[in-house]
């Protein structure tokens, strides 16, 4: 089988090596993909948002299946211009992403079908925004209801935050037309888990929860980033929460998505909250998250290719989906300076086993040599009996791997390893 696989970065590297386990894969086409992934994959120099370039490529080189895995794609309806040409693809439809796409229709459905979230208010008028945030609870939340690269989140610790928040998106256009519209919405408190979750748009199997730490210092402090390491499972996730978070969030959201006439297939992603009151949704993404596919993969014992295809031909109910036992915890190893500004270009020093165990998400090859091209470099994933193992495997296998203003965080997994032994 020829396959393709949208994106180019640390999540599309572990989709990647998890297909090429099957043994029915004959080539994998990555567009664009990276230095990194060019050693298991045939790189293709076509961006992942140039859809109808994609759409021919895939025609051309008669491609059985495509894996669209970025956001941006799916918001701009890849997966649909593919089915037009009879090329089945993972990943939902143009209209069934707007539950990541826009935050407006996430929580308007929230709303309407009665799934736990923080509550909210609306609004398309920066003048209403801001009156509403004179009497409104301190702290607060306000979000841009497009997408916005991940930086459309501002928790707002003081009134004068979220008026600037508030200016900012709506007034100074920071995020373009993703900010014309925001959310602004109650505050929640509590560990925050993430759970990925295949789908045929009626069956919905979870995956191994996750947690991932997205501030890019030490004690979870500075800048928010795409995510400086996850760990797997999430101790957070108990049996009990789980059992809720099925019966409150998952099901309700799939028959939610279908009855507005949008099933969802492919993944879907639930951002978490378990607050006092119980499990609330945070936000949903409609695609594997990154660095969270980092370790959720490498404890899939079945096979990814032929989950895929269940979620695209309504078979899900009858196809294996099984995890280790096992944990797994990934460091990601990024440029100096990242999430502000930071260097490119200084040549990578990897040894073998640490690229075994590694996800590429910012390099690339120049004349045979592996640079840095991105904020984050790379991720080193291990996975063993206890979460413990884990976390001190990843950080063995890190030192394996250095450059010039290499920057990593030094506690990934200590938060979950202290919510175990309590
Ligand atoms: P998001 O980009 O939607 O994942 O939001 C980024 C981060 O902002 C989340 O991981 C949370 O830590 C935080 N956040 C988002 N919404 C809320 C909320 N309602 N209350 C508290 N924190 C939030
Ligand atoms: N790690 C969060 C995301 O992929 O959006």
């Amino acid at each position: 089988m020829n396959l393709l696989v949208v994106g180019g970065g640390g999540r599309e590297h572990a989709i990647i090596k998890k297909l090429k386990q099957n043994s029915q894969v004959d080539v994998i086409y990555a567009l664009p993909g990276n230095g990194g992934i060019a050693a298991d994959a045939t790189c293709i120099d076509i961006a992942a948002t140039d859809i109808d370039a994609m759409v021919e490529f895939a025609t051309q080189h008669k491609v059985d299946f495509v894996v669209v895995a970025p956001d941006d794609p799916l918001a701009l309806g890849a997966v649909d211009k593919l089915n037009e040409k009879g090329i089945p693809a993972f990943g939902p439809t143009k209209s069934a992403a707007r539950i990541e796409s826009s935050k407006v229709f996430a929580k308007n459905l929230m709303k309407k079908y009665g799934i736990p979230t923080a509550s909210y208010e609306t609004f398309s008028d920066a003048k209403d925004a801001l009156s509403y945030l004179e009497t409104c609870p301190i702290p607060i939340v306000v979000k841009a209801d497009g997408l916005a690269l991940g930086k459309g989140v501002v928790v707002c610790m003081s009134r004068e935050d979220a008026v600037s928040a508030v200016k900012s998106m709506m007034e100074d256009k920071a995020f373009g037309e993703s900010g014309s519209n925001v959310v602004i919405e109650e505050y929640l408190e509590g560990p925050e888990v993430s759970v990925l979750s295949f789908t045929d748009g009626e069956t919905v199997v979870p995956m191994v929860s996750s947690m991932d730490h997205k501030r890019a210092n030490d004690g979870d402090t500075g800048l928010n980033t795409g995510g400086m390491g996850t760990i797997a499972p999430n101790p957070y996730y108990t049996p009990d929460i789980a059992k809720r978070c099925m019966e409150e969030i998952f099901l309700p959201t799939i028959e939610a998505l279908k009855k507005e006439g949008c099933e969802f297939h492919g993944c879907l992603y639930f951002g978490l909250m378990i607050t006092k009151d119980g499990p609330k949704v945070i936000e949903y993404n409609c695609r594997f998250g990154d660095p969270e596919t980092q370790v959720v993969l490498p404890l899939l014992k079945s096979d990814l290719l032929g989950i895929m295809m269940a979620t695209t031909n309504k078979t899900l109910s009858q196809t294996p989906v099984e995890f280790s036992e096992e944990s797994a915890c990934c460091v990601i190893v990024a440029s100096g300076g990242y999430p502000a500004s930071y260097e490119k270009g200084f040549p990578i020093k990897i040894t073998e086993e640490t690229l075994r165990h590694s996800y590429i998400a910012g390099a690339k090859l120049i004349d045979g040599v592996l640079v840095t091209s991105g904020g984050r470099v790379l991720g080193v994933t291990a996975t063993a009996c206890s979460l413990r193992r884990a976390i001190d495997e990843a950080y063995r296998l890190v030192q394996g791997v250095s450059f010039e203003k290499a920057y990593k965080r030094n506690d990934i997994g200590a938060r979950a390893m202290r919510a175990w032994e309590q």
